[in-house]
């Protein structure tokens, strides 16, 4: 294959940031756009100069010149869609989170094993320029050996067209029983495949405790224990209704900080510009020198992840690498994310690695 013929399937909220990418690569042409609501469809097909449109995504998979779908509708439809695009001898791309149980993540696997096509886990975080500099730099040993990483996250306010613009119906199936939990689930599935994909470890202990706020936040603190015992993790969750930062997209915004023996590393921004601090610091510090680096020359916005997203699908496919978010890696984010509400609903600690289904935080149902 030299040139990827690629389908979108999802033209709500995210689509626009996701497909980006797509339309950029001189190796991938976007042929069709598939929605169930025919004017979001239509819309989008005619923002992204594409011809064919299609609100059943049987019909569309029918198509024997599409080679790959990206896969953007609602969570919940992820197991059910992939199955069914896989099936059709389709290549897949699918957003985070890749489904709603560990055991539909190992299904949709085997189906794609069995169906011998790609199916990767579309997670933007892995491809932000800061970050993906941040691993090569730990990689490198800029900070000798890594003993602790910190995540911050903070969810406020922001005045940005891309808020303006959200369709509030791209939010019911986020905060009723369609969804196994809240923003931990829908948002921080980001942060937790960082916190893998960093370090490339298991994280074999989880503690936390998960509150409840507004709508579907969920303030947490939680520590993770590495399967090297010299690294610990620390995660925290805040909702900040009151306050506002900048931002082109979400109003929220993290911040980073990976220790190591020798150094330490800030990544200082990912879904917003709150902070006027260079998107990547690394501190060294030895008995003979000390040194303080400011990395400002790389793309921080946002939208750099999504497209390094979409690029690196392409590219997987027609040079057969093999993708950096596999089902496996994803399987792992889902047990770290559900480790995460079961830790705190028994306030106990909890191996990622022995839950095959879903944990939903105590009383989700009730929300
Ligand atoms: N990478 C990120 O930062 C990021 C950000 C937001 C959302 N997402 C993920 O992207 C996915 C979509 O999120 P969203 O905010 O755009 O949601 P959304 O509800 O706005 O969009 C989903 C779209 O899928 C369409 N759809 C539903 N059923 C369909 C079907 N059977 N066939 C075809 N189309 C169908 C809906 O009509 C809607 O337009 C979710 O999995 C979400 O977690 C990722």
């Amino acid at each position: 294959m030299e040139q990827l013929r690629l389908a979108v399937v999802g033209a709500g909220n995210i689509a626009d940031l996701n497909v980006a990418g797509y339309l950029a690569h001189p190796r991938c042409d976007v042929v069709a756009v598939c929605d169930v609501e025919p004017g979001l469809a239509r819309a989008a097909a005619d923002r992204w100069g594409v011809s064919r449109v299609y609100t059943d995504l049987d019909q569309l998979l029918a198509q024997d010149d599409v080679d790959a779908v990206e896969v953007l509708t609602p969570t919940h439809l992820h197991h059910a869609h992939a199955l069914d695009a896989l099936d059709a001898g389709k290549h897949v791309s699918v957003q985070k989170p890749m489904a709603n149980t560990v055991d539909e993540a190992f299904e949709m696997e085997l189906a794609a094993t069995k169906a011998d096509r790609m199916l990767r886990i579309s997670e933007c975080m892995v491809h932000y320029p800061p970050l993906v500099l941040a691993k090569q730099l730990i990689a490198d040993g800029a900070i000798g050996r890594p003993t602790g990483l910190r995540i911050k996250t903070v969810v406020g306010q922001t005045e940005s067209d891309f808020t303006h613009n959200l369709r509030a119906e791209g939010y019911g199936w986020r905060l009723d029983d369609r969804s196994p939990g809240g923003h931990l689930f829908d948002d921080m599935v980001h942060k937790y495949a960082v916190a893998l994909w960093l370090f490339d470890q298991d994280i074999v202990s989880v503690q936390a405790v998960v509150r409840r706020r507004d709508l579907f936040f969920e303030p947490c603190s939680a520590i993770f224990e590495y399967g090297d015992p010299d690294l610990l993790g620390t995660m925290d969750v805040h909702y900040a209704p009151g306050m506002w930062m900048r931002s082109t997209y979400y109003g929220a915004d993290e911040f980073f900080e990976i220790q190591g023996d020798e150094g330490l590393i800030w990544v200082t921004r990912a879904t917003g510009e709150m902070l006027d601090l260079a998107p990547v610091v690394l501190h060294r510090g030895t008995a003979q020198s000390l040194s303080t680096t400011e990395f400002t020359d790389l793309d921080s916005s946002f939208l750099a992840g999504f497209e390094g997203s979409a690029t690196h699908f392409v590219d997987c496919l027609l040079d057969g690498t093999a993708p950096r978010m596999t089902p496996a890696d994803a399987a792992k984010v889902l047990q770290l994310c559900f480790a995460v509400y079961q830790a705190s609903d028994t306030r106990l600690p909890v191996d990622p690695r022995t839950i095959t289904g879903v944990v939903s935080p105590s009383g989700w149902a009730d929300w």
